[in-house]
């Protein structure tokens, strides 16, 4: 009789140890779990805007999605964008882009973008147009 009761004992003894440890190791495989998500959701919106991505939300409606321009209506007024793949555009220096998509041609129609994309993405939108629209 004693013998089944310490057996029973041994028994329920590594019951409750088996749910301590489980138990315990549960919050931890979440948190790592969390962590991770966490690591890998404040890299997604970096990696996610492409400069092509800025570019069509941005400048297409006006450059047109090939960057070759031309006249286009935005509200009432018509307006002349330039032709962004031209020989004479390639050869515009980086620097004078950010100048005109950060402080836009405001008398042009040309708006400025400082207020609505940051510097980084304004780098990507000048390196797409450069690889992409000016190839
Ligand atoms: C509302 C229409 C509109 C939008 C949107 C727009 N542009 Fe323009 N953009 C223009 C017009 C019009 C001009 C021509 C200004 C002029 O005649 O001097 C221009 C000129 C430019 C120039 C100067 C070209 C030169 O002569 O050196 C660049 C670069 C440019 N745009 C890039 C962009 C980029 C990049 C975007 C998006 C982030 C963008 N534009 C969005 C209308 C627009």
């Amino acid at each position: 009789m004693t013998k089944i009761l310490k057996v029973l004992a041994v028994f329920c003894a590594s019951f409750v140890l088996i749910v301590a440890c489980t138990q315990t190791e549960k919050p931890e495989a979440t948190n790592q779990a969390d962590t991770n998500a966490n690591a890998k959701e404040s890299k997604t919106p970096v990696e996610i805007v492409s400069g092509k991505d800025i570019y069509v939300t941005n400048c297409a409606k006006c450059h047109k999605e090939d960057g070759t321009g031309g006249k286009v209506e935005i509200e009432g007024k018509t307006l002349k964008a330039d032709n962004l793949t031209t020989e004479k555009m390639k050869k515009e220096p980086d620097e004078e882009y950010f100048e005109y998509i950060e402080d836009g041609i405001p008398e042009e129609g040309m708006p400025a973008f400082k207020d609505i994309l940051k510097e980084s993405e304004i780098k990507e939108v000048v390196k797409y147009i450069r690889e992409e629209l000016q190839k």
